[in-house]
């Protein structure tokens, strides 16, 4: 083994840096072994270097993170900070002055993941971040490595925490979401200001790293359609689990079926509770990729968390100082099919539609006839009358092609009425349409919720 050590630089020290320096203290002797020579902490840039921090040397903290990575003998850098700026600067820095680089950041990865992979290639080191999308769950790697003889057409993923604990929360006791994301808040799941998650832009940045490694292209942000969990209801809930389904907030990055071009997408959807998505629950995180020749993967775990995202910072820490170690660098960027991104439009998936009716006889009909003129063909429909105190219930099947009405009894004169209708596949730009038109209807009084229905 080398005895000279690999100098390793940190940058950022909170929830992540601190856990990420506590392994690297405590297991040195271990990642010694498995690299082949002793790392080295030699330097943590912070902002406040007077915080407290239990196990971290006061010794190696500065506040100057552009001296650190400038030092020339540094072999990896390590970035836990977090967002766009100075982060940016200081990673090509840190490439220009030789070292490979780890980073967590997913925001910088999906708004300017190529031109650092160009800057890493360029000055012949490593990028790694396995820790930006899913914590402690091994995705990039398997994407990127393992998978790399096999073709993926699809990525659906539950990959932020503070959601699906909210979802799993309101489906689990029928709260509200406003209750639930204070239950979230109060545990600790929830940030004091929870956008970002609930929002749907943590999600989003993960899906467009996902989207970009697993079809070989480039994908960033603002490729992702994006649509949060804060308009989901109780009573989406509820209609759900009617339908033997379950609402998760889920990335989704397809291959379109003629190969030409890629979508990535997140949102709330409905997936039946048979589909293995369905029992990820909590704050936990699982992606099921669908490939040619593996079949279907499922990969599951704490998404989260200053431990189990150091658990992957440190994987690539490894993965960095041996390729130093033997003069050599990993798998770069790989982008090379170039598919363009779809916009949502194109998206081609199921619905559940929820509309507030006239409680008269005809609008079932006239619904159904909307429906068909967009050439969006409905699977079941449901009515519930309001005025019969919600008790009064039908459903009905059907495949008779598009929009036709199914046949029954459904008027009764007076008030309003719930229905809830379920569509085949159709494209995102048919059902846009169908629901302009429905609003447009006199017995239409509202559409209480759009939904769509994946997994199947
Ligand atoms: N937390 C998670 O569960 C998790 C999971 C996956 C990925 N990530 C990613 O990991 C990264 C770090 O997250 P975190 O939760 O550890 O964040 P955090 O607790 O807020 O820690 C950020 C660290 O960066 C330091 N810092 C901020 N600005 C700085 C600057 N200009 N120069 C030097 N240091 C600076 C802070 O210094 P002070 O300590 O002095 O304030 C702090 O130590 C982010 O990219 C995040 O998206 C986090």
């Amino acid at each position: 083994m080398r005895t000279r050590p690999l100098k390793v630089a940190l940058l950022g020290c909170g929830v992540v840096g601190s856990e990420v320096t506590r392994i690297i203290t405590t297991q040195s002797a271990d990642l010694a072994a498995r690299i082949g020579a002793p790392i080295e902490l030699a330097g943590i840039a912070v902002r406040r270097p007077n915080r407290v921090r239990d196990g971290v040397p006061a010794e190696l903290l500065t506040t100057d993170a552009t001296a650190l990575v400038k030092r020339g003998d540094i072999d990896v850098v390590v970035e836990v900070i977090g967002g766009i700026e100075p982060v940016r600067t200081l990673i090509t820095t840190a490439f220009e002055h030789g070292a490979s680089v780890v980073s967590a950041n997913k925001a910088l990865l999906a708004a300017d993941g190529a031109s650092l992979h160009a800057k890493a290639a360029e000055h012949g080191v490593d990028l790694y971040y396995e820790a930006a999308v899913a914590g402690a769950i091994p995705l990039i790697r398997p994407l990127r490595e393992s998978l790399a003889g096999d073709k993926v057409n699809r990525v659906l993923g539950i990959v932020n925490g503070t959601t699906n604990f909210i979802l799993d929360k309101m489906d689990s006791t029928g709260a509200g979401y406003s209750e639930a994301l204070d239950e979230a808040t109060a545990l600790g799941y929830a940030e004091a200001d929870p956008t970002a998650d609930v929002e749907g832009f943590d999600a989003a940045a993960k899906a467009a790293i996902l989207a970009g490694i697993a079809f070989h292209t480039r994908v960033t942000i603002d490729d992702v359609h994006r649509e949060g969990l804060t308009e989901v209801t109780a009573a989406d809930i509820a209609s759900a689990k009617k339908m033997g389904c379950t609402v998760k907030l889920l990335a989704i990055c397809e291959r379109a079926r003629d190969g030409r071009s890629v979508t990535a997408r997140v949102h709330p959807a409905m997936i039946p509770l048979s589909h293995p998505l369905a029992s990820v629950r909590g704050a936990y995180n699982a992606v099921f990729v669908e490939a040619e020749a593996a079949g279907q993967l499922m990969f599951y775990g704490p998404g989260a968390g200053g431990a189990p995202t150091a658990s992957a910072v440190l994987g690539d820490l490894v993965a960095a100082c041996r390729n130093k170690l033997a003069a050599t660098t990993g798998a770069g960027e790989s982008a090379y099919t170039q598919l363009p991104v779809s916009p949502m439009g194109d998206v081609v998936t199921r619905y559940h539609i929820s509309l507030d009716v006239a409680d008269k006889p005809g609008v079932l009909a006239q619904v159904a006839t909307v429906f068909a003129e967009h050439d969006v063909s409905i699977d079941t429909v449901r009515q519930q009358g309001r005025n019969q105190g919600g008790g009064d219930e039908a459903a009905t099947e059907q495949d008779g092609g598009p929009g036709a009405p199914p046949s029954g009894s459904w008027g009764r004169e007076g008030g309003e009425a719930s229905l809830v209708v379920v569509t085949h596949r159709a494209p995102d730009a048919a059902l846009s349409a169908t629901v302009s038109s429905l609003r447009k209807l006199d017995t239409v009084r509202g559409v209480a919720s759009i939904m769509r229905v994946e997994g199947e």
